[in-house]
């Protein structure tokens, strides 16, 4: 089980991830830093993201979970120290009892609808902030890092 579960996402000011599950992201800013983030390390995605960002994810190990996989089981099955939830919503939402950190960068975007940071119901969670990456300066795009805090 890795030590740091880190879920990283690219969110509009009103939550969303997505206009749908098909969306490729093409909004985003923040796929640099991404990629610079994640290289090294294993990164776990649901299947529509797959479908949606394979080709961005070279040089990491994908794992790619189905609705019938055990999130435990998934994570127990890393060895590596640290590992990226990278997505979609309804996985975002599957892993969140795990999580010890949130990468988040807000988009000045407002989608109205599609999907959302978590497709699902989850528990409520303390975040301590750690750190502001820029990303966009000029136009105010920022990463925010957070710690997840133990009730
Ligand atoms: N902005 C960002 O940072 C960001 C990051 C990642 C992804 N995205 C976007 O998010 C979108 C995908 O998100 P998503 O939430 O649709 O998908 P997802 O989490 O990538 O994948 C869907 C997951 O839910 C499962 N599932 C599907 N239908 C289900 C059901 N009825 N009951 C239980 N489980 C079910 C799937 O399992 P099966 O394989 O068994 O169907 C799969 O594990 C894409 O547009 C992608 O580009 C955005």
């Amino acid at each position: 089980m890795p030590n740091e579960v880190i879920l990283i996402a690219a969110v509009t000011v009103d939550g969303f991830i997505a206009r749908h599950s098909r969306e490729v992201t093409t909004w985003s800013k923040d796929l640099h830093l991404f990629k610079e983030q994640t290289l090294g390390h294993p990164v776990v995605m649901g299947s529509n993201t797959y479908d949606t960002l394979a080709a961005e994810l070279e040089g990491r190990k994908m794992i790619v979970v189905h609705r019938n996989d055990n999130p435990i089981s998934i994570l127990e099955s890393i060895k590596e120290d640290k590992c990226f939830i990278i997505g979609g919503g309804k996985t975002y939402a599957r892993f969140t009892s795990h999580l010890t950190h949130l990468f988040i960068t807000p988009h000045p975007l407002v989608m109205g609808r599609g999907i959302p940071l978590f497709d699902g119901e989850v528990p409520e969670l303390n975040l301590k902030f750690q750190k502001m990456i820029p990303v966009d300066e000029k136009n105010g795009i920022f990463q925010y890092q957070y710690k997840v805090l133990k009730f």
